[in-house]
């Protein structure tokens, strides 16, 4: 049966009752997406208006075909929102996930956000490099050749900008000479497999899900909370429209936003 709980009704009750099953689950798999990044200013990829999807087209920023047509062009579109990343700082859920995987080594985020939100906050927290986040699309801090595929040292520090304007094409491959292209994982392009095989075990060894912030329509990842339910694994789902993760009857909804839901969350899970 789904529950859902809304900021005007029973969210508190519904935040006391996940927190119940999530404190005494010995793996968590905390699983997240744009929605998470949210509230520290990040855009999300399809809310209607702000979703970068409602803005620019994928077909020409997120494919193998877009960057081989404008190099120029998606190295700049990755490299602004790089920027802007670098610019954000983890949010009070980022900082909740953080503290709730300090206390309970059996926590573990997997996300397919490519920022590096999670692990600034898992920093800040003293997390446990051992628990560091399976990125499943990848991350906009580790580019590579888009031909040989070799590892690119980005430049410390914030990206830089031309003067006057104009798009900089992408450096070159120091081995072949090949464009550098970001590296997260566009459409039509495989997951990178020890991070798919990861969150894979992760979703079905783990004693309950936590999903935030994600509408659950890319597939693979799409396809993970379903795999925890089909195990008979509880899974609350942290996000403001009801929809989010999918419409799978069994998924518990804590209708709100990361920021707003998940300390509440922490500390009750603390309270118990
Ligand atoms: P989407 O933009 O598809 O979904 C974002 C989800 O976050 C929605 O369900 C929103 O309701 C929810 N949301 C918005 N604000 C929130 C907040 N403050 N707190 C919590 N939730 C909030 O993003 P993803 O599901 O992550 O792929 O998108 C999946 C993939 O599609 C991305 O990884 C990206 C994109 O194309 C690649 O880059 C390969």
């Amino acid at each position: 049966m789904t529950t859902t709980a809304t900021a005007s009704g029973d969210l508190g009750a519904a935040i006391a009752r996940a927190a119940a099953g999530l404190r005494t689950a010995r793996r968590v798999m905390v699983f997240t997406g744009a929605g998470m990044s949210a509230d520290s200013g990040i855009a999300t990829f399809r809310d209607a208006m702000t979703g970068l999807w409602s803005q620019f087209d994928p077909q020409a920023l997120a494919t193998p075909a877009g960057f081989d047509a404008d190099p120029p062009l998606v190295w700049g579109w990755y490299e602004s929102r790089r920027q802007q990343v670098m610019l954000a700082t983890p949010n009070a859920g980022h900082a909740a996930v953080a503290q709730l995987q300090r206390q309970r080594p059996g926590w573990q985020v997997v996300t397919q956000n490519v920022d590096d939100l999670h692990e600034r906050a898992a920093a800040a927290a003293g997390v446990p490099p051992g628990q560091a986040p399976v990125h499943l699309h990848g991350s906009l801090f580790a580019a590579r050749c888009h031909h040989c595929a070799r590892p690119f040292s980005l430049p410390p520090g914030l990206p830089g900008e031309p003067a006057d304007g104009r798009l900089l094409p992408p450096p070159r491959c120091a081995a072949c000479g090949g464009p550098v292209r970001p590296g997260v994982v566009w459409f039509g392009e495989a997951l990178p497999r020890a991070a798919w095989k990861q969150a894979d075990a992760a979703a079905r060894a783990c004693d309950a899900m936590l999903v935030v912030g994600t509408s659950g329509v890319v597939y693979p990842a799409a396809g993970l909370p379903a795999l925890t339910l089909s195990l008979g694994r509880p899974v609350w789902v942290v996000d403001p429209d009801a929809a989010g993760a999918g419409s799978h009857p069994q998924l518990h909804h804590l209708q709100g936003r990361a920021a707003e839901v998940l300390p509440l969350l922490a500390a009750a899970i603390a309270s118990g």
